[in-house]
């Protein structure tokens, strides 16, 4: 069996990637498919153990273009670069995102999952997408990255747009382009605003690391801002909306968590394994030869890791497609692994754990209006849905 990106781009694939991933894992180990992500070509790896190999390797880099003009900011971020300034941008990045930082957000998360819930109970009804799952972690990007409210009609309708843009054909390629020049241009006054007028926040610990300790270049710290606005507020979204699609329409699994909410912590990890948001990272390039399962891949080549596809591994996990909110242990790779493993982790679930709380609190009786999904058309980098229409009476 051969998959192209035609069959990663198909309606099929998109409602249901996991018999795709199930024959890619059966048949090969690194799977070879040419032109992914505007690449030449990439070898896709889905199985557990080669996920991991690759995601931990120190053979790879992420520079996809080490030697050539980097066209914007962007293509300058974070998660394009290769230590040592990865990890200059890296520690910089964690004084506003670190663990403590983290948790002094929770009176902010639990004040916004209260506003955004109260009309969708008092009507009784609403599509937890558009109303809860979307503005959610937008709101709170805003407030942490102090973005004017001027700003935020903009920054939702470009950052999936940017998200996106490796997926797209040229017509919808036109829209990246405008999106990416748009969030650029607000990280530009992001950047501005903090020189102005100093913060102790994550906009002006990177300010602090640019300007005072040359840990980046202005390129740097602006691209860095735009990868955290566009990779921040989907990939939340996504998780919060698969996750109460999955906790009600699987068994009993929402009454349970309503009758002991002490659940949620493994439900939450079990939705990021079983949906993960983050269905394939960005592509590695290898700097010297790699085997990986049992093939030997020359340095150049491109390889993609798709956790998507590692968190259903039944080689890693028993009856990987079975929804168990109580699964114990569940080491899944949906927030990846080694030094680009994402760096706000502990953000995504303090959202997803508030929200689930208060509306396990709040709405014991919700149930799904229609129990089949409507999944987002991608082809595959991001898998979340479109819309959610619930009933809370
Ligand atoms: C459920 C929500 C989220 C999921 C599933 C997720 C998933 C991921 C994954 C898989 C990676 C690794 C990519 C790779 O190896 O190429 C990553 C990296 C990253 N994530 Fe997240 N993420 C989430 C939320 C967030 C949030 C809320 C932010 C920021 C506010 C964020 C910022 C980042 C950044 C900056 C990186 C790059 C790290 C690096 O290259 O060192 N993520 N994320």
């Amino acid at each position: 069996m051969r998959f192209d990106v035609a069959h990663f781009a198909s309606a099929g694939f998109r409602n249901d990637p996991y018999p795709t991933y199930a024959a890619m894992r059966r048949e090969a180990g690194p799977y070879w498919v040419p032109h992914v992500c505007g690449l030449r070509g990439s070898w896709m790896v889905t199985r557990y153990d080669d996920v991991a190999q690759v995601l931990r390797a120190r053979q790879t880099s992420k520079m996809t273009n080490p030697n050539g003009v980097r066209r914007c900011p962007y293509e300058h971020c974070l998660s394009a670069q290769d230590p040592p300034v990865h990890g200059n941008i890296k520690a910089a990045m964690l004084e506003g995102l670190g663990a403590q930082r983290v948790a002094e957000q929770a009176p902010a998360v639990e004040r916004i999952v209260d506003a955004l819930l109260s009309p969708i109970l008092a009507r009784g009804a609403g599509d937890f997408v558009a109303e809860f799952t979307t503005p959610l972690p937008a709101l709170l990007l805003s407030e942490l990255l102090a973005i004017p409210e001027g700003w935020h009609a903009r920054f939702l309708e470009w950052t999936p747009l940017v998200l996106a843009g490796h997926d797209m054909s040229n017509e919808k390629g036109r829209d990246h382009a405008a999106a990416l020049a748009g969030v650029t241009q607000l990280a530009r006054m992001l950047v501005a605003q903090r020189r102005a007028v100093p913060g102790d926040d994550l906009v002006g610990a990177m300010v602090r690391a640019c300007d005072e300790d040359g840990a980046m270049s202005e390129d740097q710290l602006v691209g860095t801002l735009v990868l955290t606005m566009v990779v921040g507020y989907e990939t939340t979204a996504s998780m919060l909306a698969s996750g109460l699609w999955l906790l009600a329409t699987r068994g009993d699994a929402y009454r349970r968590v309503c009758l002991d909410p002490r659940r949620l912590p493994s439900a939450i990890e079990e939705v990021l394994r079983y949906e993960s948001p983050v269905q394939r990272v960005t592509v590695r390039t290898l700097t010297a030869p790699m085997t990986v399962g049992g093939v030997r891949i020359e340095a150049g080549e491109h390889v993609t890791a798709i956790v998507g596809a590692a968190n259903r591994d039944p080689d890693r996990f028993d009856d990987p497609d079975r929804f168990d909110i109580d699964r114990q242990p569940n080491h899944h790779l949906a927030f990846g692994v080694g030094i680009h493993a994402c760096l706000a982790q502990s953000l995504a679930r303090l959202q997803a754990r508030i929200a689930f709380e208060r509306l396990v609190a709040r709405a014991p009786k919700l149930s799904v209006i229609d129990p089949k999904p409507c999944w987002r058309p991608t082809s595959g980098a991001v898998r979340g849905l479109a819309r959610l229409a619930i009933s809370v009476g």
